[in-house]
């Protein structure tokens, strides 16, 4: 079965799996790259990986319209919940759980989590994704680490990383992560969305395609990577 992986822009992915959608850090109100709108989103899961507004994004209003379970961490779902949110479902760092569409697992990343209006938003995470087989790793903001290793041991068919710099790893860290990873496939994210964190897609991915085995595929907000 194909995994259908919808790439919104910045953080943003919609995963089809089975019928199920799976909305990952939907920034979609004030992206300037964004190719829909946040009223026209469906999604039976938002997986929310730390607090900043290039993540959180439109999570209440698509969660309050849809009325899809939220998955962050448990700092984030207190304060969802305390914004009326009730299909919160609160994991952490290191912790799987099965849901009827595969497993997660939150992995550590590093950066910050503070939510918008100051409350403090717990460590960010990244999600580890095991759906029909396939393994995913959605490192959404950090800087490199060298335990990205034991996630790579894991056997990572699609891994998705930040490349943008300043805010998170640039193009020369990001290589060092998919030479730590090992993965199939590598898509590069969190970059072009504004002005400070421009880069070159096509010249990582022909670094990383030159010294490592993994095959990039540089997308556009709003084309499918299939998996
Ligand atoms: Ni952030
Ligand atoms: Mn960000």
């Amino acid at each position: 079965m194909t995994l259908k992986i919808n790439w919104y822009g910045h953080a943003c992915f919609l995963i089809e799996t089975d019928g199920t959608k799976l909305l990952t850090d939907p920034f979609i109100t004030g992206n300037p790259l964004s190719p829909v709108q946040a009223d026209a989103v469906e999604a039976d899961y938002i997986l929310v990986s730390h607090g900043h507004g290039d993540h959180l994004g439109d999570t209440l209003d698509i969660a309050r319209r849809t009325g899809a379970t939220v998955i962050s961490n448990f700092e984030i779902q207190n304060w969802l919940v305390n914004q009326g949110i009730q299909n919160a479902h609160p994991q952490h760092i290191g912790g799987g759980f099965d849901y009827p569409w595969g497993r997660l697992k939150l992995t550590i990343a590093h950066h910050g989590s503070a939510l918008p209006d100051g409350t403090y938003g717990g460590n960010p995470c990244g999600f580890l994704f095991y759906i029909q087989g396939k393994k995913i790793y959605h490192a959404c903001d950090t800087g490199l680490f060298f335990d990205m290793k034991l996630i790579g041991e894991e056997g990572i068919d699609l891994a998705i990383l930040p490349i943008g710099d300043n805010f998170t790893m640039g193009p020369d860290d990001a290589l060092r992560a998919v030479k730590l990873i090992e993965p199939e496939h590598v898509v590069p994210i969190h970059y072009d969305t504004f002005d400070i964190i421009k880069q070159d897609p096509n010249a990582w991915a022909h670094r990383v395609e030159t010294e490592t085995s993994a095959k990039v595929a540089v997308m556009k907000p709003g084309d499918v990577f299939e998996l």
